[in-house]
């Protein structure tokens, strides 16, 4: 166990498959609960979503965490305006031939960390894997993690380098917000 946190190699990540239900899970919001007991093996078969499970890698019934990803991409819609567009592009060091309409990227649908070990930095391992399995890994072009954070878990995100995507969005629930992949260090030309 490390001071504050768990230590990585005691954490495996599955893909979930329909076989591999998971059977308790609380990470004290009710739809996540729901999604991962319930709802996960149908968005897989219906190929709307992938889950992964962190498990102990000793006891893969003990399950620390989940997320659950989708592809998806950042456009103009997901701005005030183009203005506000182009600033992005600008800023995300696009030149004028790579000016695209959208631009690839993975939505992180849903991320939920068991209660009992809750600010043990699983939930920042979950992200870095997620990271690097769409950074390093991944059969086609991403640039760009997405999310819709909760309002309260936004601190959370930018802890772990997200950024919102507009500064004027005022959904009362959640702030969409990037990561982009190029900002990760070793990403193979
Ligand atoms: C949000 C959540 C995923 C964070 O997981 P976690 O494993 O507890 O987070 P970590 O231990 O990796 O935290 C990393 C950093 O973020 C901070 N952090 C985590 N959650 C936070 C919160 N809600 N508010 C403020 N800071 C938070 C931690 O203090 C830590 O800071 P440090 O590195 O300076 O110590 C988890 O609390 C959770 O499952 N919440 C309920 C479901 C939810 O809201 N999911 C997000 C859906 S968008």
């Amino acid at each position: 166990m490390l001071q504050n946190g768990i230590d990585k190699n005691r954490l495996d990540f599955i893909r979930l498959r329909e076989a591999k239900a998971i059977s308790h899970f609380d990470c004290g919001d009710a739809d996540l609960n729901d999604f991962i007991l319930n709802r996960a093996s149908a968005y897989q078969k219906q190929k709307l979503a992938v889950s992964y499970a962190c498990v102990d890698s000793n006891d893969a019934s003990r399950v620390y965490a989940y997320c659950s990803l989708a592809n998806d991409k950042v456009a103009l819609d997901d701005f005030k305006d183009k203005t506000e567009f182009n600033r992005f592009r600008k800023k995300r060091g696009f030149p004028n031939e790579k000016r695209l309409k959208s631009y690839p990227a993975v939505k992180l649908c849903r991320l939920g960390v068991e209660n009992s070990v809750k600010g043990k930095q699983i939930g920042t391992t979950v992200i870095d894997f997620i990271k690097s399995m769409s950074a390093l890994d991944s059969n086609a072009g991403c640039r760009f993690l997405t999310v819709d954070a909760n309002l309260n878990a936004v601190p959370f995100y930018e802890k772990n380098g997200f950024v919102r995507m507009n500064a004027k969005d005022d959904n009362p629930h959640t702030r969409l917000m990037y990561f982009d992949l190029n900002d990760i260090a070793g990403d193979p030309v």
